[in-house]
C-alpha cells in the first residue's frame, strides 16, 4: 500500500487554490493539474509500505491541537507548480510530532526537510514564466489523516485510511 500522511485542505482553501490554477491557465500554462480533489499538504511521505495499522498506532499517540494555516505565495520544483503557505510554528512543530512518531515506530519515511506546499500542477509547459498572485485565505487544521494512494485509469487517488 502507498501511504502518506496529509492535512486535507476545507472547500475555501481549496477554491483558492483553483483559482490560481484557473490563473495559471489564462496564462497558457499546460501540464497535468491536480485535480480539486486531490489538493492536500503532505506532512511525510511513506510510500509502499504493507501495514497501515502499525501507522495508525504511531499516529494514535500524538497529541493535536488544531491552528490556522494560510494560503500565501506560489512556486515551482522544476515543472511541479505548487501554492505555498505562511510560515507556520504550529505546522512546523506537527511535522516533526508526525515524523518523531514514524521514526520512533521504525516506519520508513522520505527523510527529505519538509517544504510545506499544494501541487497545483505536475509537468507545467509555458513559454513565459507565469506571475500569479494569491488571495491570502486561511483554514483551520482540525486534523492530520493517514492517506493511501492508487494508480488507476482516471489517474491518481488518494483515500483517508485514519484521522488523527
Ligand atoms: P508532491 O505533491 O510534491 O509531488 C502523494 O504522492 C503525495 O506525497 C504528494 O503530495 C507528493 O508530493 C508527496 N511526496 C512527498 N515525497 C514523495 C516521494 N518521495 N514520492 C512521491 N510522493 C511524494
Amino acid at each position: 500500500m502507498r501511504l502518506f500522511i496529509a492535512i486535507n485542505l476545507n472547500d475555501d482553501f481549496k477554491k483558492a487554490l483553483t483559482g490560481m490554477q484557473d490563473d495559471l491557465r489564462r496564462q497558457h500554462v499546460g501540464g497535468n493539474y491536480s485535480p480539486i480533489e486531490n489538493l492536500h499538504i503532505t506532512l511525510a511521505f511513506i510510500g509502499e509500505y504493507p501495514d497501515p495499522e502499525d501507522v495508525m498506532d504511531a499516529l494514535a499517540g500524538i497529541d493535536f491541537e488544531p491552528f490556522d494555516i494560510t494560503l500565501d505565495g506560489f512556486g515551482n520544483f522544476g515543472d511541479l507548480f505548487w501554492g505555498g503557505l505562511a510560515k507556520s510554528e504550529a505546522l512546523s512543530s506537527l511535522v516533526k510530532k508526525i515524523r518523531h512518531a514514524l521514526a520512533d515506530a521504525g516506519i520508513p519515511y522520505d527523510r527529505k526537510k519538509f517544504a510545506p506546499h499544494i501541487t497545483l500542477l505536475r509537468k507545467a509547459k509555458y513559454k513565459k514564466f507565469p506571475e500569479l498572485k494569491t488571495k491570502k485565505t486561511s483554514m483551520k487544521v482540525t486534523g492530520a489523516s493517514l492517506m493511501r494512494s492508487d494508480f488507476g485509469k482516471n489517474g491518481v487517488r488518494y483515500t483517508k485510511v485514519f484521522t488523527i
